[in-house]
Order: C-alpha cells, then structure tokens, then sequence
C-alpha cells in the first residue's frame, strides 16, 4: 500500500521518524551525561579515568557516536542537538578535569604524611631573662625568711611620694620622671610604696619583699620607660644598719659568688634615714678598672638604708620602740652585671636571639 503522501512530498512516517529521532537523541544525550556522573566518582585512579575518558569522549566513545549521528538528523534540528551534544561533551570534559584534580591532590597528601618521620615538637615558652633573675633574687630572700607581696602598678600619689616623705612640690620628687594617670593617680615610679601599704596592714614584725614593673619616664642604653625593680623591707625591735649590711652582703655573695665585696656610700633617700647607695665589686674586670665601671672598679646595684621615723608616722609604729632597713634594685640592672649585658633595652626587643641564650 502507498504511503499517504503531503503536498510537499514527505510521507507523514517519514515526518513522526524525524521527530521521534531527534526526542530519542535528546533522551540518550542526558542519559549518557547522567551515566557519566554517576560513575566518575567511583574512580579512584588515574588509568581508570583514561577508561572514563575514551569511554565517553574518545573516537567511538558515547558522546562522539552520538554527535557523528547527527547527520541523520534533517537540517533544521541539527544546531539544537548539536549544542546539546557539545554542552555534554564539556560537561564531561569538566568532570574528567575536577576528577583528576581530586586524585592528584590525593596523591599528594598520601605523599606529605610520612608517618615513619619524627613528630616536630611544638616550641616550648621559657622564662625571660627578666622573670629568671626575679626569681632567684625572690629565692635568697625567701630561704632567709622574708615574704613576697605585690601591688598596683597604678598607684596613689599617696603611697608613691607622700607616705613616703616626699612632701608636695618637694625637689626630691624629681629624682623620678614620673608618669601622671590623672590628679593624685600615678604609674608607681619604684616599688617603695609597697612598704607603706604592707606597715599600714600590720604591726611589726614585717619582712617582705616587693618585686614588680616601674615606670619611669626615660629611654637611653640605660633606661626603660618600664623596668622592674624588687623592694626589701624588715621593721622589728632592735634591727641596725649592721643587719642591713649583713643582709646585703648575704645576698650579694648568692647572687654574684663569695670573693665579691661590696661598699656602702652615703647617700639621701627621703624615706630613709640614713640613706646609702650600696656598690659591688665590678664582675666584669673585678676591681681593676674597665668601660662598664667608669674605670671605678666598682658599679651600683641597690639603694638602701634605715626606715626614717617620719613613714612610721604615715603607718602608726611607735620609732621609739620598732626600728628597720629598707632596700631597693633594679632587676634588669642585676641581670645586665649578672650576664655581662650591655644593653637594657635587648631585655625587651623580643629578638630570640638574645633571649635563647638564657636557656
Ligand atoms: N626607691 C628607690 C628608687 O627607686 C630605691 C630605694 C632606695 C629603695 C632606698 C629603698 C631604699 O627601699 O631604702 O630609686
């Protein structure tokens, strides 16, 4: 039987073929997208997407079959299919790309852990030099019996100057650049103050000491605008300049070794009465004469003197029945004679080179 012929010639068969075709095309190209996807996650070598990739895209692969099928498509439905069939291919193409980024990252990491090596140890925090030289003067001091106290860093003028007989306006308030907080409010010059406010707490007998940061307003070799000094304190019946000295030297032999003299100058501290500036013996040429000492032989390390009358006023002691010493160091300048530095301000540069060498 004839087909049922249209005018222009085409059978109406030969129409539905044209259609269901390309429908089918269109069908097998998301078919073979989806398949892709589905498999490419599964492989876990690089051969296996090589297979992957000829699969689909090599000369006989899906994707090239069905883009060489195109040609039995009539002319007017080629570009659709043809663009469908290129987005296919690149989006297979991009698969393979992120697949094969993924298993070579892989490779990598299995490469990096070496799980033979030794672990790195994380870095161990040490002590500056600063907080070891504390505690070793905290030490001598505590084995021979005295207690260590801390206090504000922001302190009363009160307890800074006035307490401790510096008098309003007085030049001795000079002798320390001091850093005003606000009326009456100061960053503490020395650790002093801690004297007032242990005595104000308690009756004698007090020995304590004080260690902590002071603030100076000063910045040279020599000079921070922050450094650390640590305070001495003993009040009791019948303490004299002799126990001061004993005490001194005591330490200054722990600290420095036995041979290391020491020489008391006179000197004027407006809380002490009397006053001296205590020297040691030069650790770095003892006694001949070098740069460090001035060619003096000798370099200060402390002030120190006998607790005068006019602060147990401030604290309620009866001078007639308590008498006692104070002192005062520097820490950093301990440590600068302790380890040959000549440099204050290293102690805060954080350069580990320096600060290693304290290990
Ligand atoms: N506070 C003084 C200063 O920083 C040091 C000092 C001197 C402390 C004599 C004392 C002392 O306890 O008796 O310069």
């Amino acid at each position: 039987m004839a087909p049922f012929v249209q005018s222009n010639g085409a059978s109406i068969l030969e129409d539905l073929f044209i259609i269901l075709h390309s429908q089918n095309m269109k069908e097998q190209l998301i078919k073979i997208q989806k398949q892709a996807e589905r498999e490419i996650d599964s492989i876990s070598s690089l051969e296996g997407l090589e297979t992957f990739r000829i699969q689909y895209l090599g000369k006989k692969g899906h994707v090239t079959s069905a883009l060489k099928k195109l040609g039995e498509l009539p002319p007017e439905e080629r570009p659709e299919i043809g663009e469908m069939a290129n987005s296919v291919k690149a989006e297979i193409s991009l698969m393979l790309e992120r697949a094969k980024n993924r298993l070579k990252s892989g490779e990598i990491k299995k490469e990096y852990i070496d799980i033979t090596l030794q672990g790195r140890a994380p870095a161990r925090g040490r002590l500056h030099p600063i907080d070891i030289v504390n505690r070793e003067i905290c030490d001598i001091f505590v084995k021979m019996g005295y207690r260590i106290v801390q206090g504000p860093n922001v302190e009363l003028d009160y307890y800074n100057f006035e307490a401790l007989n510096f008098p309003k306006d007085h030049p001795a308030r000079d002798m320390q650049d001091t850093f005003y907080v606000s009326e009456g409010v100061v960053l503490r010059t020395h650790t002093s103050p801690m004297q007032v406010r242990v005595m104000e707490k308690q009756q004698p007998p007090v020995g304590i000491i004080a260690p902590g940061k002071v603030y100076r307003s000063d910045s040279d070799v020599s000079h921070t605008p922050m450094f650390h000094q640590v305070e001495g304190l003993l009040v009791d019946k019948g303490i004299t300049f002799g126990d001061l000295k004993g005490t001194l030297t005591g330490f200054v032999h722990q600290m420095f070794g036995k041979d290391v003299a020491l020489r008391f100058r006179p000197s004027f501290f407006p809380f002490t009465e009397p006053s001296a500036e205590v020297d040691i013996q030069c650790v770095i040429c003892h006694g001949k004469g070098c740069r460090t000492c001035g060619n003096s032989g000798w370099i200060e390390i402390l002030g120190a003197g006998m607790v005068d009358p006019a602060v147990y006023g401030f604290v309620n002691y009866d001078p007639e029945i308590y008498s006692g010493f104070a002192f005062g160091m520097g820490i950093e300048r301990v440590a600068m004679l302790k380890y040959g530095i000549d440099d204050i301000q290293l102690f805060f540069r954080n350069d580990m080179r320096f600060l290693r060498q304290f290990y």
